[in-house]
């Protein structure tokens, strides 16, 4: 399959993966018509106060999918690499993986970067709501449109590895996600998740209730919540991991500062990464949510994003993000 194909698997839960792979090269005009149908219904995208948004499962993610957004995970990509210091994943798989699947991929970055540097003899793939992956991708990388929360149509038992990260507010049922991570690794197989608390933190009280910064992400969880949504999971994912069937349950909390204020050289480097992505970033975490859920006027947002933006760059100001690593392995028969 070229990685430029972009196919909703779900769409059709009779077909299984293979007959989507080989979808562009079926020559029925009923097969050609439904093509159209499934990637107009992808790239039909939604455009909202300034911000375009998947089109996908419309209205079931609330951060944008637009050039924006995309540069700011790659950006986010980045400053994981220094987190970890370099690796990709924290789960020791042994022996070298050969199939490999990544949840909510966005612009495949991770995946790529998996397929290309770390195991080029393995099978990448990455899954998303949105076709924002780039065409041109190592041979062992594919893509594919899909639900991470409708059933999981993969072979059993057929991943080493599934690496999930920065899905907090986008999965409304965590244990069934887990549980169906679970099903799809294979007997020894590893689960990689990092999520980010949706509020910040310091250790010397700059980082306050009295901050737009502060003010921001408290509405940004109540109009998570009216929506039905909980961002703030990450830190209490590991009783969901132990629940699905999961052993050796590993979780390991990491720091990433926002801003340029720390000495040590490292995260003064992660902080400034992070003020790169400020830029869009408010607006892609608040827009949707805050007006569609919470009742506010655009002009109200963007007051209340601009006020967060200010304090990111207030060097006063010492405030870091909570990073939750977990890892852990389906138990051998
Ligand atoms: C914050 S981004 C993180 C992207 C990527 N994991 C990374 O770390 O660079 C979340 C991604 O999850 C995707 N997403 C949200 N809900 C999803 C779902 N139910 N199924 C599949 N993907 C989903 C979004 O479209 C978006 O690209």
């Amino acid at each position: 399959m070229s990685s430029q194909q972009f196919i909703a698997i779900d769409e059709n839960p009779e077909q299984d993966q293979s007959y989507y792979s080989g979808y562009d090269s079926e020559s029925s005009e009923a097969t050609e018509k439904s093509t159209n149908t499934l990637k107009s219904s992808i790239f039909d995208y939604r455009f909202e106060n300034g911000r375009r948004y998947h089109a996908y499962r419309d209205g079931k993610y609330m951060f944008p999918n637009d050039d924006a957004e995309q540069e700011r995970l790659d950006i986010i990509h980045h400053t994981y690499l220094l987190l970890l210091n370099g690796e990709l994943h924290m789960a020791p798989i042994v022996p070298e993986p050969t199939r490999i699947l990544d949840i909510g991929t966005g612009t495949g970055i991770w995946a790529i970067d998996a397929g290309d540097r770390r195991y080029p003899d393995a099978e990448v793939i990455g899954t998303d709501l949105s076709p924002i992956q780039p065409a041109w991708v190592p041979p062992n990388v594919h893509f594919q449109i899909d639900d991470a929360e409708s059933e999981w149509t993969w072979a059993k038992e057929s991943f080493d590895m599934i690496h999930i990260r920065h899905l907090s507010g986008a999965i409304k049922d965590w244990d069934a996600l887990l549980k169906e991570v679970y099903k799809n690794l294979k007997p020894g197989g590893w689960v990689d998740l990092s999520e980010y608390d949706m509020h910040l933190f310091s250790d010397d009280g700059t980082y306050h209730e009295g901050l737009g910064l502060y003010k921001f992400y408290d509405l940004v969880n109540q109009a998570a919540a009216e929506s039905g949504r909980v961002f703030n999971i990450a830190g209490s994912l590991k009783a969901s991991i132990e629940a699905a069937g999961f052993i050796n349950v590993h979780q390991e909390m990491r720091k990433i500062p926002v801003g340029t204020w720390p000495a040590d050289q490292k995260q003064k480097t992660m902080g400034a990464y992070i003020l790169l992505t400020a830029e869009s970033a408010f607006d892609a975490f608040g827009m949707r949510l805050l007006t569609n859920f919470h009742g506010m006027e655009v002009t109200e947002v963007n007051k209340l994003v601009n006020s967060a933006k200010k304090d990111v760059h207030d060097r006063r100001i010492h405030s870091y993000s909570k990073h939750h690593l977990y890892w852990a392995q389906k138990p051998l028969p």
